[in-house]
């Protein structure tokens, strides 16, 4: 099985409700290897290239508005290595509908849908597939973050 890399990031929610030590906590005892952090400032320009698949769903907009909440919004950014690492990490985060989540992962015990909105505030990203890592590990870290 080859060594995948995969990216996290703590979303607007997980940051606000002080969930940060939470999540990392999680991976950590999960037996997963971080390999690089960063705190990026997060642009609308950012968050649509983050979320492009994404750009003609009815939810895009309202998307955006609760992944960029203010001007000066910073996400912590996480790489994890190792091997099967992206569905490994998918499995400790959960389902991305926290309500279909299972109860003991981490969207399942801490994620909502905004009755405002109906977005699903799901605490964390976590990338879902290899060529997806690729595209958003390159969009949040600079190839000098990153060890070879
Ligand atoms: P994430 O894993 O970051 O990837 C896309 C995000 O869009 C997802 O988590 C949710 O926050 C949100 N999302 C995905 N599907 C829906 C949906 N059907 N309704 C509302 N929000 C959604």
């Amino acid at each position: 099985m080859a060594i995948e890399r995969t990216l996290v990031l703590i979303k607007p929610d997980g940051q606000k409700r002080k969930l940060t030590g939470l999540v990392i906590d999680r991976l950590d005892h999960a037996g997963f290897e971080m390999i690089a952090t960063r705190i990026v400032p997060v642009t609308r320009k950012l968050a649509e290239a983050h979320y492009e698949a994404l750009k003609d769903k009815p939810f895009f907009q309202n998307l955006i508005n609760f992944f960029v909440p203010t001007k000066n919004f910073k996400i912590l950014a996480i790489v994890y290595q190792g091997e099967n690492v992206i569905s490994e990490v998918r499995k400790v985060v959960g389902a991305t509908n926290p309500e279909a989540a299972d109860p003991s992962s981490i969207r399942g015990s801490f994620g909502r849908i905004s009755s405002v909105t109906g977005i699903m505030e799901n605490v964390v990203h976590a990338s879902a597939n290899a060529e997806d890592a690729e595209r958003e590990i390159a969009l949040w870290f600079r190839k000098e973050d990153l060890p070879e």
